[in-house]
């Protein structure tokens, strides 16, 4: 057989010509579970996965997975299996990762606008860390915590001000951005928390943004957030853990971020160098961890000739999809079969009452209604964006493991969305 594995996608490969996750023909699936679908490759979970923890060999380490990247069960199992403990952001999401049976003290709390509910459930769960985000989430979380015979476990999301240099709606650690505490206001409002009985100071963290292709961006974090530790333990209040957030992006068009184990030696090099190699480390990757392991494959409902463009009209659409209609993101999209015939330059959009509603712009295909594409990158911030705009019912998604594939998610019904509304 002849394999050819898709450039930048080891797990998505044309096999005999026909495109393949894994051992799986995208076809077989699309014949059995419809489309839109998305369908994710285990081994590239784990293989991403092994990069972080090549890069944490021998340190005291947790790889926390922010599942807002994808947070189906089917995909927290994987990981949870694999020994990653959640980044999570909201009592959802907390059910989420208690229904898959993690370990909650594995388990960091972050968010700007957490309510006292949701303290109440982290804490009756016992989880590891509330990742604070300002002063008066400090205050009620106390009063949560006294009210309920506690301390929390908390840590500082400090906000360093470095520049992520990517897309203004995914950088989180600028001055103007919502997250986190001001670096210089920190030791003031750690000096705050540490006068607070409910609570019990166990770290400081940071997330300067996502999809972030450099170095650089995370050696400032770094140097900032040292500095604060520095700073802070001065005062007598000891940080156990250091928190890094997430951020590291993929390759979407030709990025090249670089690799996780190859960022870790940086970092952590700068951190021995300053003396604080012994503390433990979390990390919460997201993108980096999902967003190459999934696809979204989708069948072409018409082709229809412009006199401006083409388009090509699939049934995948924003509701599905949204990242290029919010972050005008580049998605690759190629064909399941490969057609001999010439390409046409097409507008490939879905069927949404929306001129935003596109998925990619000006794309040379050869193809016909009926022939079936794959999104590529679809792992993450795509089924857990998805809506129901339009009343579409969510994709379903499958996730392969070698020669064997598993529907972790059916289709949404139409009635399924109708369950919750009344006349
Ligand atoms: N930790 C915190 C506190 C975060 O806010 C995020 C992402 C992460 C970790 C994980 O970041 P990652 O490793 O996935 O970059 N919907 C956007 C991305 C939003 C990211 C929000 N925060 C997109 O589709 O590009």
């Amino acid at each position: 057989m002849n394999i050819t594995p898709l450039p930048g996608h080891p797990h998505v490969a044309r096999r005999d010509g026909q495109l393949h996750v894994e051992g799986v023909a995208l076809d077989a699936l699309a014949r059995e579970h419809g489309t839109p679908l998305f369908v994710y490759s285990r081994q590239w979970m784990l293989d991403a996965l092994a990069a972080y923890q090549r890069g944490f060999a021998g340190r005291n380490a947790l790889i926390c997975y922010a599942m807002k990247a994808n947070s189906s069960l089917g995909v927290l199992r994987v990981f949870a299996e694999a020994g990653c403990g959640f980044d999570l952001v909201s009592g959802g999401e907390l059910a989420r990762a208690l229904t898959v049976g993690t370990d909650p003290a594995k388990i960091v709390f972050s968010g700007v606008g957490k309510t006292r509910d949701e303290m109440r459930e982290g804490l009756a769960a016992n989880i590891g860390c509330f990742n604070v985000e300002s002063e008066a989430e400090l205050d009620v979380l106390n009063e949560v915590a006294l009210s309920m015979g506690k301390r929390a476990p908390v840590s500082l999301r400090i906000n360093p001000n470095v520049d992520p240099k990517t897309h203004p709606y995914i950088s989180t650690g600028l001055k103007g951005n919502k997250f986190g505490i001001a670096h210089d206001h920190a030791p003031v409002a750690y000096r705050h928390a540490a006068s607070l009985p409910g609570l019990q100071i166990v770290g400081i963290d940071c997330h300067i943004g996502s999809q972030i292709t450099e170095a650089s961006p995370y050696l400032d974090a770094m140097d900032r957030i040292l500095d604060l530790v520095e700073a802070v333990e001065q005062d007598g209040i000891r940080l156990h853990h250091i928190d890094f957030g997430g951020g590291l992006g993929i390759n979407y068009q030709g990025d090249t971020p670089p690799a996780a184990d190859a960022l870790w030696a940086q970092l952590l090099a700068r951190v021995d160098a300053r003396g604080f190699g012994d503390r433990k480390f979390i990390i919460e990757p997201g993108r980096s961890l999902v967003g190459n392991a999934g696809v979204c494959v989708t069948e072409v409902i018409y082709t229809k000739p412009g006199e401006d463009k083409n388009f090509c009209i699939i049934d995948a659409a924003m509701n599905d999809l949204p990242r290029p209609a919010m972050y005008q993101a580049f998605h690759a999209i190629v064909p399941v079969h490969e057609r001999s015939t010439d390409a046409t330059i097409y507008d490939v959009v879905g069927p949404v009452c929306e001129s935003g509603d596109w998925i990619g712009r000006d794309r040379a295909l050869a193809v016909e209604a009926g022939d079936l594409l794959a999104v590529l990158s679809a792992g993450a911030y795509c089924m857990s964006m998805a809506s129901n705009y339009n009343t579409r019912g969510r994709a379903a998604e499958v996730l392969v493991s070698g020669d064997s594939a598993k529907l972790i998610r059916r289709r949404e019904s139409v009635e399924d969305q109708l369950l919750s509304e009344k006349i």
